[in-house]
């Protein structure tokens, strides 16, 4: 259902969904020593709707920031929160609090106009990105490749979400394996509620007013975090009968990240969800048995007993 959803955002370019504060202080409380002294940017955030720009604003001082700047992008939808379109893309700037009642406040903010629509990937932005150490948002889901493309091109680093299945681009997966970009901490069970009024496909347990669920999302980062270094502990033994191999390839099939076997030294399929648990001391990706097969760096689909199963990571352990 959640993949449905994000399809339809994908196609439908519905981007119009917003962050919770509370999701960004979970995630962002992991990175704190790495803000002291730098220039942030949320490029993809109104600063009136934006918590990504809310969190970094009202924590200023508390990271050590040296600057906050927001891009507003002007698509000439209504934002959800004052229903008003945005008229002028414009980008904000914050340096922290001056006049001394320690609240960020509207007359501390530098808002300046852009000659653009506020894209990122216009000049004026790129312009802005380059002043940038670390970008943080939640971009939208519709250019996602295009937006981590840039974010390399111009070697920045970042915390930004996305959905776990972006991890397959041929974009990204390349990333992914070379270990210049990673997962963080994640949302609880994998879902996340934003602030939206599209059509909501949760059940009725897991609604909230106002809000879409969405599964799978994953934040995406290249800043260190201690839980990419910490190695699973593995207790399943080997053997043939609960580790069959795929019927195309030389690899075993893993079910669950957990059971993976602590006595094999070949390829083994393990489903997406491993990228939580990834520590490059202990494994390294080789691959991807991908049910799409459309990059070069697919190995073969995932075929079990005749049967195609859905996208596996390829993985071994290092010696
Ligand atoms: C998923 S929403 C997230 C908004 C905000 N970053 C947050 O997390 O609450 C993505 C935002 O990107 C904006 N957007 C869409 N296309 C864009 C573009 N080409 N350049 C910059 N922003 C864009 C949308 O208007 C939308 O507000």
């Amino acid at each position: 259902m959640a993949n449905k959803l994000l399809n339809t955002a994908k196609t439908a370019k519905k981007d119009e969904f917003y962050t919770q504060l509370s999701d960004i202080e979970n995630e962002l409380r992991h990175y704190r020593p790495h803000f002291k002294g730098k220039t942030v940017l949320c490029n993809c955030d109104d600063p009136r709707v934006s918590n990504f720009f809310k969190y970094f604003a009202l924590n200023f001082e508390i990271l050590g920031l040296k600057r906050l700047i927001a891009t507003c992008y002007k698509n000439n939808e209504p934002d959800l929160f004052s229903m008003n379109t945005c008229e002028q893309a414009v980008y904000i700037i914050y340096e922290g609090d001056k006049n001394g009642n320690k609240v960020p406040d509207p007359s501390e903010m530098e808002v300046l106009p852009l000659k653009g629509d506020g894209d990122f990937r216009s000049e004026e932005c790129i312009e802005l990105l380059k002043q940038a150490d670390i970008v943080c948002t939640n971009p939208p889901f519709s250019l996602f490749r295009e937006y981590v493309a840039q974010l390399i091109k111009y070697d920045k680093k970042f915390i930004i979400i996305g959905h776990q299945n972006a991890l397959k681009y041929k974009e990204v997966f390349p990333l992914i394996q070379e270990n210049k970009m990673w997962l963080g901490y994640g949302f609880a069970g994998g879902a996340a509620h934003f602030i939206s009024n599209y059509e909501d496909v949760a059940t009725a347990g897991d609604h909230k007013s106002g809000m879409i669920r969405v599964s799978g999302v994953v934040w995406y980062t290249n800043l260190e975090i201690q839980k990419r270094h910490e190695e699973l502990i593995l207790y399943k033994k080997f053997n043939p009968s609960d580790y069959p191999k795929y019927d195309n390839f030389d690899a075993i099939n893993v079910d669950k990240t957990t059971d993976i076997p602590c006595d094999y030294d070949g390829v083994m399929g393990v489903p997406i969800t491993f990228m939580y648990k990834y520590c490059p001391e202990q494994f390294e990706i080789v691959g991807v048995f991908n049910h799409g097969c459309d990059n070069k760096y697919d190995l073969a689909k995932p075929i079990l007993n005749g049967k195609e199963l859905y996208t596996r990571i390829a993985i071994r352990k290092k010696q």
